[in-house]
């Protein structure tokens, strides 16, 4: 008998419940195969929680998170909440609580999938983007002044310190190294940004010449990127970059390897608690409909797998979603246009591990 992972599942708010239940319908096929088994515990932070009783994140269950294997999010966002508060009151406050200071993002075009661009294929959409996940601009650190007033004003600033910034780029070399051209490409703003950029600049070539010289260094500017990813996505392999630009480069990721309903990503602290969900939002017009596509929330399963040390039950994950995608049942991966609902599509993904 294998392993068994204690797993806290936070399906959210919208049409996370349905995505995340197909992610454990699938999850449960691999147990079985592998011989592994799942203890999980839901916790039903979001929208509807706040509304009911005001509250984003009580400490007592942030104590019960500390505890766990894996967190495995659905969605947070409710159109009844003033944008931003669950965001920043949920989401941020896990990632930055358990350090989750990856964000990984693959952009990996699978089989029959259509991307807009045009003349690209699977051989050329196939890198990997590593966001930094608790700092920059993301931080928080400013204020405004005579708000409401004619004279208002506000700043966020992008702070980032030296070590942030270096265990973010460990990571990215550590995921470099294991891919065919070992090549990284650092992303941001430096002909602007003369300060942050030129901290990360300089980490980037410090770190990679002394503890990585197999690794290949590349630099892109944000802007320069994400026309590159458009004209020449086959130029990346394993991309690092703060946090607000890897927010945004990773919306266009996703749009290139098929859409939200396929893009999938952890929020990872190497060795501490790590939360893998769907990139895609609550999507509240589609809720309680079977419409809306669980592969991403497949697809974010598999990444915990891998994460949990369980490669070969990731592997299979991946395969089996790669063979339901070849075999051409799933029509479009776009929210109702998928031919099947959304528990077929699970239970597809299901019958193929
Ligand atoms: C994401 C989201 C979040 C982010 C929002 C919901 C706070 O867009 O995970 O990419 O900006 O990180
Ligand atoms: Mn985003």
């Amino acid at each position: 008998m294998g392993k068994t992972y204690k797993i806290a599942v936070l399906p959210g708010d919208g049409t996370g419940p349905e995505v995340i239940a197909e992610g454990r319908k699938v999850l449960q096929a691999v147990a079985d195969k592998q011989g592994i088994s799942f203890d999980y515990t839901e916790y039903d932070l979001g929208g509807e929680r706040y509304l009911k009783t005001g509250e984003l994140v009580p400490d007592s269950v942030l104590d019960e998170l500390g505890k766990v294997d894996s967190i495995y999010l659905g969605a947070i966002g409710h159109p009844d909440v003033k944008p931003g508060l669950l965001e920043v009151g949920i989401l941020l406050k896990l990632r930055f609580h358990f350090e989750q200071y990856i964000n990984l993002r693959p952009v990996k075009l699978y089989p029959n999938v259509e991307t807009p661009l045009k003349d690209k294929g699977p051989e050329q959409i196939n890198f990997e983007i590593i966001r930094e996940n608790c700092g920059g601009i993301y931080t928080g650190v400013g204020g405004s002044a005579h708000k409401g007033t004619p004279l208002e004003y506000a700043t966020q600033i992008m702070t980032y310190s030296r070590p942030e910034v270096d265990r973010c780029l460990r990571y990215a070399f550590q995921r470099a190294m294991k891919r065919a051209k070992k090549s990284l490409t650092l992303v941001h703003k430096m002909n602007v940004l003369t300060e942050v950029g030129d901290l990360w600049f300089r980490a980037f070539h410090e770190m990679g010449e002394k503890e990585f010289p197999e690794v290949k260094r590349d630099y892109a500017h944000v802007d320069a990127t994400t026309m590159w990813m458009v004209k020449n996505p086959e130029w990346f392999e394993t991309m690092v970059t703060a946090n607000l630009f890897g927010d945004i480069i990773t919306d266009l990721g996703a749009m290139i390897q098929g859409g939200m309903g396929i893009a999938a990503g952890g929020n990872i602290n190497p060795g501490g608690i790590s939360m893998f969900e769907p990139i895609g939002g609550s999507a509240p017009k589609y809720t309680g409909q079977k419409k809306i596509n669980p592969l991403a929330a497949i697809c974010a399963a598999g990444m915990m797998l891998e994460y949990l040390g369980e490669e070969q039950a990731g592997q299979a994950v991946e395969n089996a979603v790669i063979k339901a995608l070849e075999s051409g049942k799933i029509k479009s991966l776009a929210a109702g246009r998928m031919g099947l609902d959304t528990g077929q599509v699970g239970d597809l993904i299901a019958s193929l591990i």
